[in-house]
């Protein structure tokens, strides 16, 4: 076990917690922007039901990016691997999130991975059902599944606020219409994706769900296999490789957690074998991760020893 109590990762908080003020909370979407730069959380969560947590941990934030791998895996039990590869790659880009370049300059039109907004744009647009509504839903119940808390809902003012403001998002979605990745209507795909990434919970909620990811996919207490072990392997490789954007790869030789951001300042931490970490801080740095929440992971990696390589 890591840290013997709540008060030793609290001592870590503060010291991360610095590094707030350099950061600058999301404004590009509109709602996120009210965050308090200074809010930093931390949750970690253990197979057999032990949870450690300190900062500002009541506080509720949405999914955004983090959502990323959650439709990911979603996707991968409905329509399995060959299907939603040939829709979207597995490669890093080190481009920043929303680029459109490489949709363009690539021989195939496909986006290259599923964690910059082309790859998950095209990811959620593979979710099944007959209506958002029902889309939305199932993704919901896995969610629901996973945090063990049907409470959870996606934040109304935040979806609406990325809605009327997504113009990059939505010209992503016509270029991948262009090229037949998706075929339904862009408004409707970007009512499901903006209420995706509007998934609302807090850093204990976040940290329950990196622990079925840490235990290849299995509900640490119901021993249910929620997710495919093969599919959990896929999903923590694309966190490794591509989870920090265009910082993956310091992020890998510095921290070496399998984990996933998103412009709110959550971060989703899946330790293999070990535990869960949620994190919320939503000063972000350049690539658009949370400033404090990396420092943090650097810290609880370095006096842990828990990079994977
Ligand atoms: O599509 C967007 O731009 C946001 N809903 C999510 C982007 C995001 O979280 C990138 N992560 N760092």
């Amino acid at each position: 076990m890591i840290c013997n109590s709540s008060e030793e990762l609290h001592a870590l908080v503060l010291e991360a917690k610095t590094y707030t003020k350099i950061g600058k909370v999301a404004d590009y979407i509109p709602a996120l922007g009210k965050a308090n730069q200074n809010d930093l959380a931390v949750a970690i969560h253990y197979p057999n039901g032990d949870c450690l947590s300190a900062g500002d941990i009541e506080k509720k934030f949405t999914l955004q990016s983090v959502s990323k791998v959650i439709s990911l895996a979603l996707v991968l039990i409905e329509k399995g691997s060959e299907y939603v590869f040939n829709r979207v790659g597995m490669e890093p880009t080190g481009d920043p999130f929303n680029s459109i370049v490489k949709l363009e300059t690539m021989a195939l039109a496909k986006p290259l991975n599923p964690m910059i907004n082309a790859g998950a744009l095209a990811v959620t647009h593979m979710i099944e059902g007959t209506s958002v509504e029902s889309r939305f839903d199932r993704l919901l119940s896995f969610i629901h599944e996973m945090t063990t808390d049907s409470t959870i809902n996606y934040c109304e003012e935040v979806a609406r606020s990325e809605f009327e403001t997504a113009h990059l998002n939505r010209a992503l979605c016509y270029f991948l219409k262009q090229n037949l990745i998706i075929n339904e209507d862009i408004e409707q795909l970007m009512d499901l994706y903006t209420k995706q990434c509007s998934i609302e919970m807090n850093s204990l909620n976040l940290a329950r769900i990196g622990v079925v990811f840490a235990m290849d996919g299995i509900d640490p207490t119901s021993g249910k296999q929620i997710i495919p072990k093969e599919i959990a392997r896929i999903c923590k490789t694309f966190m490794v490789t591509c989870g920090m954007y265009n910082a993956s790869g310091e992020f890998a030789i510095k921290i070496g957690i399998p984990a996933k951001s998103g412009v709110s300042g959550g971060i989703m931490g899946a330790v293999p074998g070990k535990f869960g970490i949620g994190i919320f801080g939503p000063s972000l740095n350049n690539q658009g991760n949370s400033i404090a929440g990396i420092k943090l992971l650097e810290l609880l990696s370095k006096n842990y020893s828990l990079s994977m390589f």
